[in-house]
């Protein structure tokens, strides 16, 4: 069984879970500090995830609030297995009417690492689903159905050798998705990412902030939003720890409760070659409630002229894939060049995932990290631009 602690709190007596955020490589600090400022505690980072305990009231927060967090799971039980048999038998005897009623459809997602007994994930969700059939047909004559399009309860298994941690996921589709950006061009970042290379850069909203090519605006809608305290889950619709046994819809509430906004009077500036772009990203942040704080300009950032100092630039130029009309050895030269001669006084950062490509820069990095955007190996390097010569990476 996963440890439950009693935890009092004023008015009542909260279960305290172990839970685990999934997140994308590279973000797993910035997402524990995120977890340590809406009271999660016995904090670990792991790889792409990160550990903590919290209680009901910490699980909807997670999901409403941490922009890095991709899923939350919360674990219901941990066990051995010697084979196949013995796993089956030990998924058969949790007690799952507790977690699923039989009218409700499910899914299981799985992982395997380092296993003699299940070569893929798919085998190890095929055992478990069987035996969540079983448990339920022995007890009632029925099974709940399996749904893989639009489940209302997500298990979570997660195989390391001989131990099994089985978890319920609170989020259901993956929280990256916000619900604002309804229009995207090609390539598009994670919100998720895009919010952790906003923290990563350490810009908290008290400068400007620029993203002279933002595509279909996911940066510069993700920085108003954090400029002003905006929820991350505000536009979403649904989560499926809603349809949990124990889910509280009073706290639920109390988490969701509006609160004012943070006042932000720094500028954001959004601009784009494309014109299409652009309006993709202006449908996104009407759609976010952050138009009025986005600065827009259909632009190519070659002719971009904009007065700023002590700015944040972030930058995901097309990388990967050659550009119809301009060379794109000459796209980076181009951006290093404008940079240090535009945009002196200001600290620019620029996710990209082919050395050649920062090489073509010629700028000094400052920072070096290492992201993923999707599968893609990625770095994100920071540029301090101080007015002098140009020197090679
Ligand atoms: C990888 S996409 C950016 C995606 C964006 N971060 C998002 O989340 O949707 C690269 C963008 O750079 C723009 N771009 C390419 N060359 C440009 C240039 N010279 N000046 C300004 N924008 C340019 C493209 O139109 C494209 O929207």
């Amino acid at each position: 069984m996963g440890q439950e602690y009693k935890l009092n709190t004023k008015s009542k007596t909260l279960k305290n879970f172990r839970l685990v955020a999934k997140t994308s490589f590279g973000l797993e600090q910035v997402l524990a500090k995120e977890i340590e400022t809406i009271g999660g505690s016995n904090i670990t980072t792991g790889n792409r995830a990160v550990f903590y305990e919290g209680d009901l009231e910490i699980i909807y927060k997670s999901n409403y609030l941490l922009r890095t967090a991709l899923r939350v799971l919360k674990e219901i039980e941990l066990f051995r297995f010697k084979n196949v048999d013995q796993f089956y038998l030990k998924c058969k005897g949790i007690e799952w009417s507790k977690y699923l009623k039989i009218e409700q459809n499910f899914m299981i997602n799985s992982t395997v690492v380092h296993s003699k007994d299940f070569s893929n994930s798919m085998f190890a969700s095929l055992k478990a689903k069987d035996a969540i059939a079983d448990y339920f047909r022995e007890k009632t004559g029925k099974r709940p159905n399996v749904n893989t399009e639009n489940p209302e309860i997500v298990i979570n298994l997660h195989i390391n050798q001989d131990s099994c941690t089985i978890s319920l996921d609170s989020s259901g589709e993956s929280l990256h998705k916000r619900g604002y950006r309804i229009k995207q061009g090609e390539a598009p970042l994670n919100e998720v990412l895009a919010a952790g290379m906003i923290f990563l850069s350490g810009w908290d909203g008290t400068t400007d902030f620029i993203d002279p090519m933002c595509g279909s605006g996911t940066l510069p809608i993700e920085a108003a939003m954090i400029a002003q305290n905006i929820p991350a889950g505000k536009f979403r619709k649904n989560y499926t720890f809603e349809n949990w046994a124990d889910y509280n819809y009073e706290i639920f509430e109390k988490v969701t409760a509006p609160k004012p906004k943070k006042k932000f009077n720094k500028k954001i500036y959004a601009s784009d070659i494309s014109g299409s772009n652009l309006l993709n990203a202006q449908t996104n942040a009407r759609r976010g409630l952050v138009f009025n704080k986005i600065i827009f300009q259909t632009c190519d950032f070659k002719d971009l002229s904009i007065t700023a100092n002590n700015a944040t630039i972030m930058i995901n130029p097309p990388y990967g894939e050659r550009l119809k009309h301009e060379n794109i050895d000459e796209l980076y030269a181009m951006i290093g060049e404008r940079l240090k001669h535009r945009f002196a006084g200001n600290s620019a950062w620029i996710l990209s995932a082919s050395r050649e490509n920062f090489k073509n820069i010629g700028l000094k990095t400052s920072k070096k990290i290492e992201l993923y955007n999707g599968s893609l190996e990625c770095r994100f390097n920071n540029y301090k631009l101080f007015s002098g010569k140009l020197s090679g990476s």
